[in-house]
Protein backbone atom coordinates (compact mmCIF):
# COMPACT_ATOMS: atom_id res chain seq x y z
CA UNK A 1 0.00 0.00 0.00
CA UNK A 2 2.92 3.07 1.02
CA UNK A 3 4.54 1.41 -1.91
CA UNK A 4 1.80 2.05 -3.92
CA UNK A 5 0.73 5.67 -2.68
CA UNK A 6 4.37 6.32 -3.69
CA UNK A 7 4.48 4.93 -6.73
CA UNK A 8 0.98 7.51 -7.49
CA UNK A 9 2.89 10.45 -5.94
CA UNK A 10 5.98 9.80 -8.00
CA UNK A 11 3.90 9.69 -11.45
CA UNK A 12 2.18 13.02 -10.01
CA UNK A 13 5.51 14.99 -9.42
CA UNK A 14 6.73 13.62 -12.83
CA UNK A 15 3.35 15.16 -14.35
CA UNK A 16 3.97 18.36 -12.31
CA UNK A 17 7.34 19.08 -13.33
CA UNK A 18 6.22 18.09 -17.21
CA UNK A 19 3.96 21.16 -16.73
CA UNK A 20 6.29 22.87 -15.33
CA UNK A 21 8.57 22.66 -17.85
CA UNK A 22 5.88 24.01 -20.64
CA UNK A 23 4.16 26.62 -18.72
CA UNK A 24 5.28 30.36 -18.37
CA UNK A 25 6.53 31.38 -14.73
CA UNK A 26 4.73 34.44 -14.11
CA UNK A 27 6.22 37.14 -12.00
CA UNK A 28 4.24 38.86 -9.19
CA UNK A 29 2.98 41.83 -11.53
CA UNK A 30 0.96 39.78 -13.73
CA UNK A 31 -2.56 40.47 -13.68
CA UNK A 32 -2.25 43.41 -12.04
CA UNK A 33 -2.71 47.27 -13.31
CA UNK A 34 0.79 48.35 -14.34
CA UNK A 35 2.73 50.40 -11.98
CA UNK A 36 5.69 51.33 -13.63
CA UNK A 37 5.48 53.19 -16.83
CA UNK A 38 7.90 53.62 -20.06
CA UNK A 39 10.29 56.30 -18.65
CA UNK A 40 13.19 56.81 -16.54
CA UNK A 41 13.47 55.77 -12.79
CA UNK A 42 15.73 56.56 -9.87
CA UNK A 43 16.39 53.68 -6.94
CA UNK A 44 18.32 53.39 -4.27
CA UNK A 45 21.45 50.90 -4.68
CA UNK A 46 23.55 50.79 -1.44
CA UNK A 47 22.61 54.65 -0.72
CA UNK A 48 23.89 55.48 -4.08
CA UNK A 49 21.17 57.21 -6.31
CA UNK A 50 20.40 54.75 -9.36
CA UNK A 51 18.62 55.64 -13.03
CA UNK A 52 17.24 53.40 -15.13
CA UNK A 53 14.87 53.68 -18.27
CA UNK A 54 11.80 51.05 -19.02
CA UNK A 55 10.28 50.44 -22.24
CA UNK A 56 6.90 48.30 -22.26
CA UNK A 57 5.99 47.26 -25.10
CA UNK A 58 3.91 49.68 -27.01
CA UNK A 59 0.98 46.41 -26.82
CA UNK A 60 1.34 45.71 -22.81
CA UNK A 61 -0.75 42.96 -21.48
CA UNK A 62 -1.18 42.78 -18.30
CA UNK A 63 -1.80 39.48 -18.16
CA UNK A 64 1.09 37.80 -20.64
CA UNK A 65 4.14 36.91 -18.98
CA UNK A 66 6.63 38.84 -21.32
CA UNK A 67 10.54 38.17 -21.80
CA UNK A 68 12.62 40.97 -19.55
CA UNK A 69 15.50 42.28 -21.82
CA UNK A 70 18.26 44.19 -19.54
CA UNK A 71 20.45 45.92 -22.16
CA UNK A 72 23.34 47.74 -20.64
CA UNK A 73 25.55 50.21 -22.31
CA UNK A 74 29.01 50.78 -23.42
CA UNK A 75 31.94 52.97 -21.55
CA UNK A 76 30.85 56.50 -21.73
CA UNK A 77 27.66 55.39 -23.29
CA UNK A 78 24.46 56.00 -21.29
CA UNK A 79 21.25 54.44 -20.92
CA UNK A 80 19.60 57.63 -23.03
CA UNK A 81 21.58 56.63 -25.58
CA UNK A 82 20.65 52.82 -25.48
CA UNK A 83 17.06 54.03 -26.13
CA UNK A 84 18.05 56.65 -28.89
CA UNK A 85 20.20 54.83 -30.57
CA UNK A 86 23.20 55.80 -31.92
CA UNK A 87 24.80 56.38 -35.34
CA UNK A 88 25.97 52.64 -36.81
CA UNK A 89 28.44 54.22 -39.25
CA UNK A 90 30.52 55.66 -36.22
CA UNK A 91 30.16 52.55 -34.14
CA UNK A 92 27.08 52.99 -32.16
CA UNK A 93 23.97 50.72 -31.81
CA UNK A 94 20.54 50.58 -32.72
CA UNK A 95 17.83 51.22 -30.25
CA UNK A 96 17.51 48.82 -27.59
CA UNK A 97 20.19 46.89 -29.95
CA UNK A 98 17.65 46.30 -32.41
CA UNK A 99 16.16 44.23 -30.11
CA UNK A 100 12.99 46.14 -29.78
CA UNK A 101 12.12 45.90 -33.26
CA UNK A 102 12.35 42.33 -33.44
CA UNK A 103 10.31 41.86 -30.34
CA UNK A 104 7.10 42.59 -31.30
CA UNK A 105 5.59 43.52 -27.74
CA UNK A 106 6.60 40.11 -26.31
CA UNK A 107 9.65 42.28 -24.52
CA UNK A 108 9.71 44.12 -21.36
CA UNK A 109 13.39 46.03 -21.98
CA UNK A 110 15.21 47.55 -18.70
CA UNK A 111 18.33 49.95 -19.40
CA UNK A 112 20.33 50.34 -16.55
CA UNK A 113 22.81 53.78 -16.10
CA UNK A 114 26.22 53.67 -15.10
CA UNK A 115 28.29 55.21 -12.44
CA UNK A 116 31.07 57.36 -14.21
CA UNK A 117 29.37 56.17 -17.53
CA UNK A 118 30.64 52.57 -16.64
CA UNK A 119 29.93 49.69 -14.92
CA UNK A 120 33.00 48.66 -13.08
CA UNK A 121 30.95 46.84 -10.45
CA UNK A 122 32.98 47.69 -7.08
CA UNK A 123 32.16 45.36 -4.33
CA UNK A 124 29.37 43.75 -6.52
CA UNK A 125 27.32 46.84 -6.73
CA UNK A 126 26.18 46.88 -10.36
CA UNK A 127 25.04 43.17 -9.71
CA UNK A 128 22.94 44.41 -6.53
CA UNK A 129 21.52 47.27 -9.01
CA UNK A 130 20.54 44.37 -11.30
CA UNK A 131 19.12 42.37 -8.31
CA UNK A 132 16.83 44.92 -7.04
CA UNK A 133 15.92 45.82 -10.94
CA UNK A 134 14.59 42.00 -11.35
CA UNK A 135 12.82 42.54 -8.19
CA UNK A 136 11.20 45.81 -8.80
CA UNK A 137 10.32 45.49 -12.51
CA UNK A 138 8.52 42.20 -11.54
CA UNK A 139 6.51 43.29 -8.77
CA UNK A 140 5.13 45.86 -11.17
CA UNK A 141 5.15 43.76 -14.43
CA UNK A 142 4.15 40.66 -15.90
CA UNK A 143 7.57 38.52 -17.05
CA UNK A 144 8.11 34.63 -17.29
CA UNK A 145 10.97 34.44 -14.94
CA UNK A 146 11.91 32.02 -16.83
CA UNK A 147 13.09 33.94 -19.72
CA UNK A 148 15.39 37.09 -18.22
CA UNK A 149 17.83 38.20 -20.81
CA UNK A 150 21.21 40.42 -20.72
CA UNK A 151 23.03 42.10 -23.65
CA UNK A 152 25.13 45.03 -24.41
CA UNK A 153 28.26 45.92 -26.47
CA UNK A 154 31.86 46.27 -24.74
CA UNK A 155 31.55 47.42 -21.47
CA UNK A 156 28.04 46.44 -21.59
CA UNK A 157 28.97 43.08 -22.71
CA UNK A 158 31.33 43.17 -19.48
CA UNK A 159 28.14 43.78 -17.78
CA UNK A 160 26.08 40.73 -19.25
CA UNK A 161 28.75 38.79 -18.80
CA UNK A 162 29.21 39.42 -15.20
CA UNK A 163 25.69 38.64 -14.33
CA UNK A 164 25.58 35.42 -16.35
CA UNK A 165 28.53 34.80 -13.53
CA UNK A 166 26.99 35.75 -10.76
CA UNK A 167 23.07 35.18 -11.47
CA UNK A 168 23.41 31.95 -13.72
CA UNK A 169 19.64 30.86 -11.75
CA UNK A 170 18.40 34.45 -12.55
CA UNK A 171 19.54 34.88 -16.35
CA UNK A 172 17.98 32.50 -18.86
CA UNK A 173 20.45 33.75 -21.70
CA UNK A 174 23.35 36.57 -22.54
CA UNK A 175 24.60 38.12 -25.65
CA UNK A 176 28.19 39.71 -25.08
CA UNK A 177 29.37 41.62 -28.24
CA UNK A 178 33.16 42.74 -27.92
CA UNK A 179 33.39 42.23 -24.43
CA UNK A 180 35.81 41.76 -21.96
CA UNK A 181 36.36 41.15 -18.87
CA UNK A 182 35.75 44.53 -17.11
CA UNK A 183 32.93 44.16 -14.61
CA UNK A 184 34.32 40.61 -12.69
CA UNK A 185 33.45 37.14 -12.64
CA UNK A 186 32.28 36.31 -8.70
CA UNK A 187 31.14 32.81 -9.51
CA UNK A 188 31.14 31.99 -12.98
CA UNK A 189 30.96 27.98 -12.65
CA UNK A 190 27.70 27.52 -13.48
CA UNK A 191 25.69 26.64 -17.28
CA UNK A 192 24.24 29.82 -18.84
CA UNK A 193 22.95 30.17 -22.31
CA UNK A 194 26.21 32.52 -23.70
CA UNK A 195 25.82 34.36 -27.24
CA UNK A 196 29.26 35.49 -28.12
CA UNK A 197 30.20 37.91 -31.15
CA UNK A 198 33.51 39.43 -31.58
CA UNK A 199 36.08 41.24 -34.31
CA UNK A 200 39.44 39.26 -35.14
CA UNK A 201 40.49 43.14 -35.07
CA UNK A 202 39.00 44.66 -32.40
CA UNK A 203 41.65 47.55 -30.83
CA UNK A 204 39.75 48.37 -27.84
CA UNK A 205 39.09 44.53 -26.42
CA UNK A 206 41.14 41.80 -28.19
CA UNK A 207 39.42 38.92 -30.06
CA UNK A 208 41.61 36.33 -27.55
CA UNK A 209 39.55 37.57 -24.42
CA UNK A 210 36.42 37.20 -25.60
CA UNK A 211 37.23 33.83 -27.39
CA UNK A 212 38.18 33.30 -23.27
CA UNK A 213 34.76 34.55 -22.13
CA UNK A 214 33.09 31.82 -24.70
CA UNK A 215 34.95 29.13 -23.34
CA UNK A 216 34.21 29.03 -19.72
CA UNK A 217 30.51 28.73 -21.12
CA UNK A 218 31.49 26.12 -23.45
CA UNK A 219 33.16 24.46 -20.34
CA UNK A 220 30.20 25.28 -17.90
CA UNK A 221 27.70 24.31 -20.71
CA UNK A 222 29.28 20.88 -21.62
CA UNK A 223 29.51 21.72 -25.28
CA UNK A 224 32.56 20.25 -27.44
CA UNK A 225 34.95 22.29 -27.92
CA UNK A 226 35.59 23.52 -31.47
CA UNK A 227 39.10 23.10 -33.13
CA UNK A 228 40.86 24.98 -35.32
CA UNK A 229 39.18 28.52 -33.82
CA UNK A 230 36.81 29.64 -36.27
CA UNK A 231 37.75 32.71 -38.52
CA UNK A 232 35.79 34.89 -40.57
CA UNK A 233 34.83 34.20 -43.95
CA UNK A 234 36.54 37.02 -46.09
CA UNK A 235 34.38 39.84 -45.03
CA UNK A 236 31.43 37.85 -43.65
CA UNK A 237 31.21 36.53 -40.12
CA UNK A 238 30.99 32.82 -39.13
CA UNK A 239 28.57 31.92 -36.58
CA UNK A 240 29.36 28.76 -34.88
CA UNK A 241 26.41 26.78 -32.78
CA UNK A 242 28.29 24.31 -30.14
CA UNK A 243 27.01 21.15 -30.26
CA UNK A 244 27.27 18.38 -27.00
CA UNK A 245 25.76 21.40 -24.79
CA UNK A 246 23.15 20.35 -22.16
CA UNK A 247 19.83 20.80 -22.94
CA UNK A 248 18.57 24.78 -22.39
CA UNK A 249 22.50 25.67 -22.24
CA UNK A 250 23.84 26.28 -25.96
CA UNK A 251 26.72 28.52 -26.97
CA UNK A 252 26.36 30.34 -30.31
CA UNK A 253 29.63 32.63 -31.58
CA UNK A 254 29.79 34.77 -34.15
CA UNK A 255 33.68 35.74 -35.49
CA UNK A 256 33.91 38.33 -38.36
CA UNK A 257 36.85 40.42 -39.32
CA UNK A 258 35.58 43.67 -37.77
CA UNK A 259 36.99 46.55 -35.57
CA UNK A 260 35.27 47.32 -31.80
CA UNK A 261 31.65 47.54 -33.06
CA UNK A 262 28.36 46.54 -32.18
CA UNK A 263 27.08 47.14 -35.73
CA UNK A 264 29.26 45.05 -37.68
CA UNK A 265 27.18 43.97 -41.07
CA UNK A 266 28.36 41.38 -43.58
CA UNK A 267 29.09 42.04 -47.39
CA UNK A 268 26.45 43.37 -49.66
CA UNK A 269 24.23 44.04 -46.30
CA UNK A 270 23.77 47.35 -44.44
CA UNK A 271 22.05 45.96 -41.83
CA UNK A 272 23.80 44.84 -38.26
CA UNK A 273 24.07 41.33 -37.78
CA UNK A 274 23.91 41.39 -34.17
CA UNK A 275 20.27 42.28 -33.38
CA UNK A 276 18.85 39.21 -35.00
CA UNK A 277 21.72 37.06 -33.92
CA UNK A 278 20.84 38.06 -30.57
CA UNK A 279 16.95 37.88 -30.99
CA UNK A 280 17.02 34.55 -32.66
CA UNK A 281 19.39 33.46 -29.62
CA UNK A 282 17.33 34.67 -26.89
CA UNK A 283 13.68 33.25 -28.63
CA UNK A 284 14.93 29.88 -29.33
CA UNK A 285 13.57 29.57 -25.09
CA UNK A 286 9.83 29.85 -24.80
C1 LIG B 1 3.25 40.03 -33.86
O1 LIG B 1 2.40 39.48 -32.87
C2 LIG B 1 1.05 39.39 -33.27
C3 LIG B 1 0.22 38.98 -32.06
O2 LIG B 1 0.74 37.81 -31.47
C4 LIG B 1 0.94 38.41 -34.42
O3 LIG B 1 -0.39 38.30 -34.85
C5 LIG B 1 1.82 38.92 -35.57
O4 LIG B 1 1.82 37.97 -36.60
C6 LIG B 1 3.23 39.16 -35.11
N1 LIG B 1 3.98 39.83 -36.16
C7 LIG B 1 5.16 39.41 -36.55
C8 LIG B 1 5.83 40.21 -37.60
O5 LIG B 1 5.71 38.42 -36.09
C1 LIG C 1 44.54 40.55 -25.06
O1 LIG C 1 44.12 41.34 -23.97
C2 LIG C 1 44.45 40.78 -22.72
C3 LIG C 1 43.77 41.59 -21.65
O2 LIG C 1 44.03 42.97 -21.84
C4 LIG C 1 45.96 40.71 -22.59
O3 LIG C 1 46.30 40.13 -21.35
C5 LIG C 1 46.51 39.85 -23.71
O4 LIG C 1 47.91 39.86 -23.68
C6 LIG C 1 46.03 40.35 -25.07
N1 LIG C 1 46.40 39.39 -26.07
C7 LIG C 1 46.80 39.72 -27.29
C8 LIG C 1 47.11 38.58 -28.21
O5 LIG C 1 46.96 40.88 -27.64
Amino acid sequence: MARRSNAILGLALVVLTAIGAVMAEKSAGCGKEPTIKSQQYTMTVNGKSRQYIMKLPDRYDKDTPHKLIFTWHQRGGSAQKIVNGENINQGGALPYYGLNALANNTAIFVVPNGLNSGWANSGGEDITFFDQLVKTVEDALCVDTNLRFSTGFSYGGAMSYAVACARPKVIRAVAVLSGGVLSGCSGGNDPVAYYGQHGTSDSVLNVSGGRQMRDKFVKNNGCTPVSPEPQPNGANSVKTVYKGCKEGYPVTWVIHKGDHNPSQTDSGSSTPFAPKNTWDFFSQFT
